[in-house]
């Protein structure tokens, strides 16, 4: 909303989002009485090219939305917004209870969503004499599920409405215009002055400014904030993917990640960590939840929280968490990692934890996320922002975040002495030089790339912490190659999956560092079972490791590190590995088929 053509800078703003969602897209204007809207299916690139035949009139006012399918094909017609009469409307999210919400309309809808009975409900109430906004008051308590939603009245021309309930929205303060949107992505180069919005908030913009109600209309409180990185931040500066630059970032990212984390006495100091000491101290049992890449950071927190702190620490993935009537009290410490702090599989987990009494810290990448917004404490990573679907520098972030929780709880409960402390604080600040080396040998990996892109199926073999590194290597290969890669405890092979080595079958395998050599010296012998049956191995150990060395077709080097923190550069090459593979494909790596960077539906 403001004086420049609100149709482009919806457009704009679009294309910035493309990564959260990119089935189709569409944009709506108020001319004079009516809605005038463009919308089609695919890529964004075919609503500017529709946009080109079919101008928009130029506004002040304009909504825009591109889409992730949850109801309906990806059609035109399913395209967002969605238009009844003088109202057009946007839509994140999933109102669970559209089928009786529109059992209330004899009208035929022109679409198959669930999103477009809110547009027909937000038009009944202005046809019957409502404002746009008292429209809004009377429709979103009714919805149920999870809902951003943005509308425009055709005679209200110069007024935007949104509500939210379960899905992200921000608010952008420029110069005598404002902007609404699901990440600041889409209107940093016009502002960096934001305000992030609560649960069941609604908010009304015009030019002249913006007020923030609850959904009876009750003013509401809303926290401003600077958005710390600028446009450039989310370009790609030179690299072919989004997610390539972003695993080449990630020195700088666990650098940040790591920075003032201690004070003058060298005792680490958690500032975002709203829970008090004496509280940590009584909890009894950790419950880390998470999907995908983050449950695979929190697999191994495990590790070192139970090493380092001496309670137990289970890892629960989000979607299941809640179903299976979990055992959580309020001497349960449930931590949410999230790059994007919108997941609504971890939201809704992390709400029941604290239903139990449970206090919650959040692990997230995203300032003035819901996750974050509804946890007891958070520990902010600070990646920058990340635009490739498949999560890279999320990952490493995280891991340094629970390394640093796990330290801290170990400084509070007085399980670790500050100088052991300090010991392991010092190895993690080395970790930047240590992956920064792992990237200078980004073209021995891209070499295996060729020689295997043909490869229908690989396995990805680990010992503890190495087993979720190579879990999430497989997930790597999985969302961007969209092979069948599947990771496996190193010690279950001879339990089944040993069956599935064949001739010339890769086999990526993580060993952990010679320090352990118990560990390590199963895992050797894990190389040369499948070895001896005719794998390609692919084997990752420390450089001076000459036994695994011996035992690999395709050797990657890895620093010497401790067994706890190895999973930090064990990660780099199979990111680099999943990355080429997916570009000598073809295949798009920053939006991988039917993938969506937050997924903010159940
Ligand atoms: C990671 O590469 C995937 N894109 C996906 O598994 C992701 O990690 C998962 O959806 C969790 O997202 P979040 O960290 O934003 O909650």
């Amino acid at each position: 909303m403001g004086a420049r053509s609100a149709g482009d800078v919806v457009v704009a703003g679009l294309k910035r989002l493309e990564y959260r969602g990119y089935d189709s897209a569409g944009v709506a204007v108020p001319v004079e009485d009516r809605i005038e809207w463009r919308k089609k299916a695919g890529k964004i690139v075919h609503l500017e090219d529709e946009i080109a035949v079919r101008p928009l009139p130029e506004t002040g006012t304009a909504i825009g939305h591109t889409r992730w399918a949850t109801h309906g094909a990806p059609t035109d017609a399913n395209s967002h917004p969605h238009v009844a009469g003088r109202i057009a409307v946007v839509h994140n999210g999933i109102i669970e209870n559209f089928a009786s919400l529109r059992a209330e309309f004899d009208v035929e809808f022109a679409s198959e969503t669930d999103s477009e009975v809110a547009a027909h409900l937000l038009n009944r109430e202005v046809a019957g004499g409502a404002t746009l906004v008292e429209a809004m008051r009377a429709v979103a308590p009714r919805l149920e599920g999870a809902f951003t939603l943005v509308a425009i009245d055709a005679l209200e021309p110069g007024r935007i409405v949104a509500a939210r309930r379960n899905s992200p929205l921000v608010l952008g303060q420029g110069e005598g215009e404002y902007f609404l949107a699901s990440d600041v992505a889409a209107f940093i180069e016009f502002t960096r002055d934001a305000v992030e919005l609560g649960q069941d908030q609604i908010v009304e913009l015009t030019t002249d400014g913006f007020t923030v109600t609850d959904f009876d209309g009750q003013p509401a409180e809303y926290t401003q904030f600077h958005v710390d990185w600028d446009l450039s931040a989310a370009e790609k500066q030179g690299f072919d993917w989004f997610m390539r630059k972003e695993i080449f970032e990630q020195p700088r990212a666990v650098a940040d990640t790591l920075l003032g984390r201690q004070n003058h006495h060298g005792e680490l100091v958690l500032d975002e960590l709203h829970i008090r000491p004496e509280e940590l101290r009584r909890v009894n049992k950790i419950v880390i939840i998470a999907c995908g890449t983050a449950y695979y950071a929190g697999f191994v927190a495990k590790y070192a929280i139970e090493h380092w702190v001496r309670i137990p620490c289970e890892v629960e993935l989000a979607s299941e968490f809640r179903y299976r009537d979990p055992i959580v009290d309020a001497q349960t410490l449930v931590v949410a990692i999230s790059q994007s702090g919108e997941t609504a599989d971890t939201l809704m987990a992390i709400r029941h934890a604290r239903e139990q009494g449970s206090k919650v810290i959040a692990i997230c990448n995203t300032n003035g996320a819901t996750i974050p917004r509804e946890s007891d404490a958070v520990l902010y990573t600070h990646a920058g922002p990340e635009i490739g679907v498949a999560s890279t520098k999320g990952f490493t972030t995280q891991l340094v975040a629970c390394y640093l929780l796990g330290l801290y709880l170990a400084q509070v409960r007085g399980m670790k002495y500050g100088d052991e402390i300090a010991a392991i604080i010092a190895e993690l600040e080395g970790m930047p030089s240590f992956i920064q080396r792992m990237l200078d040998r980004a073209e021995d990996v891209y070499a295996l790339a060729d020689e295997l892109k043909e490869r229908p199926s690989m396995l990805f073999l680990g010992r503890h912490a190495g087993y979720p590194a190579a879990l999430e290597g497989a997930l790597k290969l999985k969302e961007l190659a969209y092979i069948h890669a599947e990771g496996f405890a190193a010690g279950e092979l001879k339990h089944g999956p040993i069956a599935l080595i064949s001739q010339d079958l890769p086999v990526f395998v993580v060993v952990p560092p010679a320090g352990r050599d118990q560990l390590r010296d199963k895992v050797i012998a894990n190389i040369a079972e499948v070895r001896a049956r005719g794998a390609h191995t692919i084997v990752l150990a420390e450089e001076r490791d000459e036994q695994a060395r011996a035992n690999a077709d395709t050797f990657w080097p890895l620093p010497h590190v401790s067994t706890l923190l190895q999973p930090l550069v064990a990660i780099i090459p199979l990111q680099l590995f999943a990355c080429e593979m997916a570009t000598r494909m073809g295949h798009d790596v920053d939006q991988p088929r039917n993938l969506a960077k937050s997924v903010t539906v159940e």
